[in-house]
């Protein structure tokens, strides 16, 4: 059966390039992965008082439950002030708890980042990788994937249409699958 990728996308507005990322790395992913975005927009901010049987906010455990039966992980971000948006920081938190429910431990992962500008969010990929380190997520090392000038690549209804950067995420995903394989829990 096909190996189930759930891809948090660390934007929430409408028109964002990573979301638009997103559904490009679907259509050049290979046959054996199954993405699904994840949406993380409606978690309250994490609060250890919340965190209670009786106070759980529903969102929260729709959210654990949907990444426990995840195989593996994306994540495309934007970066917020040379660091991860704190709407995917949240989501983060909120799934390492409590840590023997963790939904992220030992699950292979991946990091994409992207940006208007040149440096293509490097801050918020490295800042993300030391998280996701902290989770247990083996997180692929290369290819790396800081994608730049992202408001160039897409055409008015949201199409990759750059050839090199759909070539660029082709081999991306390729890459991928293989980390996914040596690494996923078996
Ligand atoms: C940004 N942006 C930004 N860009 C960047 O390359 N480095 C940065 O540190 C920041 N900081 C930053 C902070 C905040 C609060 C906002 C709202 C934006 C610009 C950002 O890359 C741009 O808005 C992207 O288009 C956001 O990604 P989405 O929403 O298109 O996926």
């Amino acid at each position: 059966s096909r190996i189930k990728v759930g891809v948090l996308v660390g934007s929430l507005r409408k028109d964002s390039f990573c979301r638009k990322l997103s559904k490009a790395l679907k259509e050049v992913a290979p046959q054996s992965l199954e993405l699904e975005n994840v949406e993380i927009g409606e978690l309250a901010l994490y609060n250890e008082d919340l965190d209670e049987p009786g106070n759980l906010p529903e969102a929260w455990t729709v959210f654990r439950e949907k990444m426990k039966s995840c195989d593996a992980f994306l994540f495309v971000s934007p970066e917020y002030n040379r660091s991860v948006p704190g709407v995917l920081k949240n989501a983060l938190d909120v799934g390492s708890r409590p840590p023997s429910k963790s939904v992220w431990g030992g699950k292979p992962g991946a990091v994409l980042t992207a940006s208007p500008g040149s440096i293509g969010g490097f801050g918020a990929n490295h800042h993300l990788r030391q998280t996701l380190s902290c989770l247990n997520v083996p997180t692929m090392q290369a290819p790396e994937a800081y994608l730049g000038n992202i408001a160039t690549v897409f055409d008015e209804n949201g199409n990759l249409t750059n050839e090199r950067t759909r070539g660029f995420l082709q081999k991306f995903m390729e890459s991928y699958v293989i980390w996914v394989d040596k690494n996923k829990l078996t």
